[in-house]
């Protein structure tokens, strides 16, 4: 047994779908309840869908009992404020898991290196289902900012920088994929998150919206990668120096939006 992956996502890990036309809908996600998620009390989430229709934004295996990332349960009070973004969650007629909107403040390249991590979408989904993947579709128009994938979390040759104006719909193995969202602002960066189940209704939905990986990475400057890569070093450094100070173990990156 395996799981049910799309062609095109097993391929290189991402599909690029048309752009969206953003710019015709309200800005549905300004009138949404949000909430603040763990420690940093910077990136606030508004939940869409959650595992029990409650507004908070916990992995659904963190719930009793504990499953995987799919049937989220729709919000009605979110739902009531952002009919065009429940739309697109659900035109792709997949099972959806989470569905949220995250608000990201700028950051710095460094951050988003150092806030590399991957997913953990697929925890109880059981073997002969289809893998859970996850939609991004960029509400706000930050056209200079990129969500930045890796398939090795050190190794800034694996990287792979997609741009998100607004209307970007981009679908992501994010189990797979060291992620986070280099965003430079200045304002507050939008995207609708949404967890969907890999199979024929998604790979209907990708071929819909003619989604491919062909993807050429636009230019960054090679110093301020080499720079960006020693400041997260420093950085992991210090963080475990405090961490053994205190007679604890680092155990690793944690998954901001777990
Ligand atoms: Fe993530």
């Amino acid at each position: 047994m395996s799981y049910i992956k799309s062609a095109l996502l097993d391929e290189k890990g991402y599909v690029i779908l048309d752009q969206y036309d953003q710019a015709a809908d309200p800005k549905e996600w300004h009138d949404l309840e949000y909430v603040d998620w763990k420690s940093s009390g910077v990136t606030r989430f508004a939940p869409l869908a959650s595992a029990k229709g409650e507004i908070e934004v916990n992995g659904f295996w963190n719930h009793t009992p504990p499953r995987t990332d799919k049937d989220g349960v729709w919000i009605e009070s979110q739902v009531a404020k952002a009919p065009h973004l429940v739309a697109r969650a659900q035109e792709p007629g997949a099972n959806v898991g989470r569905c949220r909107v995250i608000e990201l403040q700028p950051n710095e390249y460094a951050n988003t290196l150092y806030n590399l991590h991957q997913d953990d979408n697929n925890r109880l989904n059981p073997d002969g289902t289809g893998w859970i993947v996850r939609g991004f579709f960029n509400l706000t128009d930050d056209p200079e900012s990129f969500m930045t994938l890796r398939e090795d979390r050190f190794n800034p040759s694996t990287e792979v920088r997609i741009a998100l104006p607004a209307g970007a719909q981009i679908i992501v193995d994010t189990q797979r994929f060291w992620h986070a969202v280099w965003h430079k602002g200045p304002e507050p960066r939008y995207c609708l998150i949404t967890s969907w189940e890999s199979g024929p209704e998604l790979d209907a939905y990708i071929a819909k919206h003619n989604g491919t990986n062909d993807h050429e990475n636009p230019y960054l400057d090679p110093k301020a990668i080499e720079d960006a890569q020693t400041e997260v070093q420093r950085r992991l450094a210090e963080r475990a120096a405090n961490l053994a100070a205190r007679g604890k173990a680092d155990a690793g990156p944690v998954d901001p939006e777990a």
